[in-house]
């Protein structure tokens, strides 16, 4: 059996790996080059990839033998799923484990960017902190608003769970009654009640560009939108309107469209607009977590077991 691991994992799941199956593996700091992947595939039995590898038709066509491909991420946009659905290539990923960092990362955001840190720490490093000011550098409250959720799956559960813990009140918007606390509402009432807006979704047809023009206009002028999903779910042309005009206070971002988002993104010029480099999930437990959870997935698929987080496709 073959397998290859597309970044570099820690040294005990790739030992679990070669145990099992005769491993290759890429050890660059970048994303391993399509063509290194689109070789290596033609004889694996097994892969495990991040959600910066594209697997895609052509990929799956060219993967005579693959059987699993596991990926070291809860979110699967990235892998054409009936391409791997047609073909019965089983596809695990990696949820739960990474819940509670994800949102404790959005809460952060949600605070940096409602309370202007970002703002704040470039005064202080740039030398232009002056003699305390009454009215300067005043935020928007966070504790006691009304916090939307859109999605509310695991992630956004346990969101909502913080939420509650600064008198926040929750309102989601779902395609099912899901939320553990809060009530469900049509998306365009959450976006004109809430006072600021968590994005949780997974990225779909349906979810792509979600967060348009339209939808921003509903919104709050004080409120805050953090984006900790995908970044295609917001129009980016529409989000920086929305935050030069003032009719949204400002966006937390960890995901962007493209990622990475270029150093010449005038969204980056917006004292409003807070960007962080998709890092909801990188503390070390839960990266090692994920790590592990996609070498079981494989190794299970491999196995023809049962995989701990198969998609069903
Ligand atoms: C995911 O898992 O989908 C996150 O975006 C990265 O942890």
């Amino acid at each position: 059996m073959k397998a290859y691991v597309t970044r570099r994992i820690p040294q005990d799941d790739l030992e679990r790996i070669s145990a099992h199956a005769d491993l290759a593996s890429w050890e660059g700091d970048e994303p391993v080059p399509r063509d290194v992947l689109l070789e290596a595939i033609a004889d694996l039995d097994g892969l495990l990839c991040m959600l910066t590898d594209r697997i895609d038709a052509e990929l799956i066509s060219a993967a005579t033998d693959l059987r699993v491909v596991s990926q070291m991420a809860v979110g699967v946009d990235n892998i054409d799923l009936e391409a791997c659905r047609e073909r019965g290539i089983r596809v695990g990923h990696t949820p739960d484990v990474l819940t509670e960092a994800v949102a404790d990362h959005a809460i952060g955001l949600l605070l940096a960017a409602a309370r202007r840190i970002p703002e704040g720490l470039r005064e202080v490093s740039e030398g232009r902190w002056g003699a305390w000011d009454p009215w300067h550098q005043l935020g928007v409250d966070v504790h006691g608003t009304t916090l939307g959720i859109v999605g509310m799956g695991r992630l956004g559960n346990a969101v909502a769970r913080r939420a509650r813990g600064f008198g926040m009140t929750v309102i989601y918007a779902s395609r099912r009654e899901t939320g553990e606390i809060g009530e469900r509402l049509p998306l365009d009432d959450l976006l004109s009640m809430a006072d600021h807006v968590v994005l949780t979704v997974p990225l779909t047809s349906e979810t792509e560009r979600m967060i348009d023009g339209a939808a921003l206009g509903q919104m709050k002028e004080s409120a805050v939108l953090v984006n900790i999903s995908r970044g295609p779910v917001v129009d980016h042309a529409a989000l920086e309107g929305a935050l030069r005009s003032g009719s949204i206070f400002a966006a937390a971002l960890d995901v962007t469209d493209p990622e990475p988002l270029p150093s010449h993104s005038t969204l980056l010029d917006l004292d409003n607009c807070l960007v962080v480099p998709h890092i909801a999930s990188a503390t070390r437990n839960t990266r090692e977590a994920m790590a592990r959870l996609a070498t079981d997935n494989l190794l299970a698929g491999l196995d023809g077991r049962e995989m701990p987080a198969e998609m069903g496709l």
